[in-house]
């Protein structure tokens, strides 16, 4: 299949295009510079150059494809310590996905979106276990995941994958393990919050990649999806495994301290996001097969 794919020059999407290249499909990666250009060649696609913000080059790139994955964000506004940097990044790609999707009405062409399971918790106040039946009216990302879901009315073969917020590998270089991992190094501890009962589910990147391959080839119209290995970590397990592989103590900090150790991780390390993947798993054939999360971080690849 010709799949225009964006961020394929990401952590996820370097991966995604790894492995839709090794099972034959011809992809189209969007890129913005040409560093991002020669890594997707490298890997075997065509770069194609644009920007997220050029809207009919990827329509006409959506078009031109028999299916697309949308992978590409602005995580340089969205974690850019400006106040509405997250919401503006999220609105920006509510008005991408549309976009794309009015340009593949009809067509029941597949098209992969992106959005995350934290949202359940952070914006559906959900703290048992999530699951892919768990909708949201509407918030940050939650917006841009319903209008994909909604164009299966419109004759596209939609999905959205929700990923866990650890997507974690040696190719994870600036997710939340390697901020985790910075803010430990600069702190001289590793933090959680209060008791760190908490739970964050995770997925390995190259699990996370075939999944992506699968929903591509088969997922049926308007699927919502989860990208979960790990059903939940304790993040004092997360944080006293980066202390040891730092060799720096553990420590709970308040809810107050946060800010001032782990500054823009500090919302996000309170949540509880226990999520099943039980139906993604059923319905795709879908099973994870590379290390989980302590696993890999026992491996040490994130302290070299
Ligand atoms: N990593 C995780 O743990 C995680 C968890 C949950 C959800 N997600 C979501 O999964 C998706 C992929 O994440 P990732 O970790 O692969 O992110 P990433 O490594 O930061 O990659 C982002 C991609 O978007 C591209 N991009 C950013 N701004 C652009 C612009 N203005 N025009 C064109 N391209 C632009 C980047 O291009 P350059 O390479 O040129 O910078 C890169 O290819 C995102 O939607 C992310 O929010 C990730």
């Amino acid at each position: 299949m010709r799949v225009f794919v964006t961020g394929a020059s990401g952590h996820i999407g370097s991966a995604v295009v790894a492995e839709l290249v090794a099972a034959k499909h011809h992809v189209i990666g969007l890129a913005r510079s040409d560093a991002s250009a020669d890594k997707i060649k490298a890997a075997g696609a065509e770069p194609l150059r644009g920007d997220l913000d050029d809207i009919a080059g990827l329509v006409a790139a959506a078009r031109g494809a028999e299916g697309v994955i949308h992978l590409g964000y602005k995580h340089d506004l969205a974690f850019g310590g400006t106040p509405d940097g997250f919401v503006k990044a999220a609105e920006h790609d509510t008005h991408v996905v549309k976009m794309i999707g009015e340009a593949l009405a009809g067509t029941n062409k597949p098209f992969v979106n992106t959005s995350g399971t934290a949202q359940l918790a952070l914006f559906g106040g959900i703290t048992r276990t999530g699951t892919e039946e768990d909708v949201l009216p509407g918030g940050p990302r939650v917006d841009g995941e319903n209008a994909v879901i909604a164009l299966a009315q419109q004759g596209v073969r939609s999905s959205v994958i929700r990923l866990a917020p650890t997507v974690h590998s040696s190719l994870d270089h600036h997710g939340f393990v390697p901020m985790f991992i910075a803010a430990a190094r600069k702190n001289g501890f590793s933090a959680y919050l209060g008791e760190g009962i908490n739970v964050w589910p995770a997925v390995h990147t190259l699990d996370a990649a075939r999944l992506y391959r699968l929903a591509l080839e088969s997922a049926p119209a308007g699927t919502r999806l989860h990208g979960v290995a790990d059903e939940g970590v304790a993040f004092r397990a997360i944080a006293d495994a980066i202390g040891k592989g730092l060799g720096v103590p553990t420590r709970s900090i308040t809810a107050a301290e946060a800010p001032q150790y782990i500054g823009a991780m500090a919302h996000f390390a309170q949540v509880n996001n226990p999520t099943s993947s039980e139906r993604t798993r059923a319905l795709l054939g879908w099973q994870p097969e590379h290390p989980g999360l302590l696993a890999d971080l026992a491996e040490r690849h994130y302290f070299a």
